[in-house]
């Protein structure tokens, strides 16, 4: 039977109220969205001894994600999710310049991304919520005016499914993304250290320092980014300043084919989140900057570095300047879709 989507008032932001959304399935699974960043605040699901457990990252409030926008805690990223060196690019010989909010770099579609504005709601049915929201010509620097729809279906096989689809009326890059924290055992381990993680990808796109070093695609093998046989996130960690942080190359047979990405799975409470991807990259983000969480050091040890990690399916960095990487711009006509699927089960 087909449950019910329930409604409760979230906040306000900008004098509109915010509110939650929750999606509850068959098989003990609810996902909470927010029209805030069209973000994702809770995914329960339950575990081995079919006990529901809350396993993202995320506040009960509006409060922490207003205070937290560095985060992008669960959110939808864009206009271009990730870097853009030098915060520009050139597109039919007109430069476009963005803001510089990382280091040189923009991050996350610039000052306020797709993750910090109010999204329209709208109950598609039962199982599905469709936000919307329009980017204007020119908002943080892009060009067009882009109408993106982002729609989260929860079925009875515990997949949460985000289907993207933009359209625009001026050739713009666009690279979107979903940037949920996980934690599988539900924060009963404090860190995702002793998660097993296997990716499908022989290869990463290396991290651009400052040019003219341009960003290149190298192989993970036998280093301590070859996730290709599941391993311990923690097994390596300690040989990356900080942990990891990196974009890599999916091992797609089919371009734009919904394929398996990756695989978490926490011994310790039995849950296994698997990830399928349309898109070509996926960037693993072990959390390193958690502990930088404003206003919740005090009483909550839940805001630790490490805590949750991040497994963001999207285009590689810096695509506009790197010709050889598969092309992010859209133009006026086209259809920019994308579909990531992550599957809960138990083992
Ligand atoms: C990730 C990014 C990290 C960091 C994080 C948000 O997607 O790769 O470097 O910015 O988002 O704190």
């Amino acid at each position: 039977m087909q449950k019910e989507i329930t409604i409760t008032l979230f906040g306000e932001f900008e004098n509109k109220p915010v509110s939650a959304y929750q999606i509850s399935n068959n098989n003990g699974m609810q996902v909470e969205l927010i029209n805030y960043g069209a973000t994702i605040t809770k995914i329960i699901t339950p575990d081995r001894a079919g006990v529901g457990g809350n396993v993202l990252l995320g506040f009960d409030s509006l409060d922490g994600y207003l205070q937290n926008g560095h985060m992008y805690l669960g959110s939808i990223v864009g206009r271009y999710c990730n870097r853009i060196a030098h915060a520009k690019f050139t597109l039919h010989n007109t430069e476009y310049h963005l803001a510089a909010n990382n280091e040189t770099a923009c991050l996350h579609g610039g000052i306020t991304g797709f993750d910090k504005v109010c999204w329209d709601a709208q109950i598609w049915d039962g199982n599905r919520v469709k936000f919307s929201y329009l980017s204007e010509d020119g908002e943080e620097g892009f060009p067009g005016n882009l109408q993106i729809e982002i729609i989260y279906t929860l079925t009875d096989e515990n997949e949460l499914i985000i289907g993207y689809s933009a359209v625009t009326d001026k050739a713009t890059p666009v690279n979107l993304t979903s940037h949920g924290y996980f934690n599988l055992s539900a924060f009963k381990e404090p860190t995702i250290l002793n998660h097993e993680l296997v990716i499908f990808a022989d290869q990463y796109t290396t991290q651009f320092h400052e040019p003219p070093e341009p960003t290149l695609i190298a192989s993970v093998k036998d280093g301590p980014l070859d996730f290709t046989k599941s391993k311990k996130i923690g097994r390596d960690i300690k040989q990356l300043p900080g942990g990891f942080d990196h974009n890599y190359v999916l091992n797609k047979t089919g371009k734009n084919a919904l394929e398996k990405a990756a695989g978490l799975y926490d011994p310790t409470s039995g849950r296994v989140m698997d990830v399928f991807t349309t898109e070509p990259g996926l960037q693993l983000y072990t959390g390193n900057f958690i502990e930088l969480a404003a206003g919740y050091h005090a009483d909550n040890d839940t805001f630790i570095n490490h805590a949750a990690v991040c497994l963001e399916a999207q285009h590689f960095p810096n695509s506009p300047n790197e010709p050889v990487f598969p092309g992010t711009i859209l133009n006026p006509g086209e259809t920019y879709q994308q579909q990531t699927v992550y599957k809960f089960s138990i083992r």
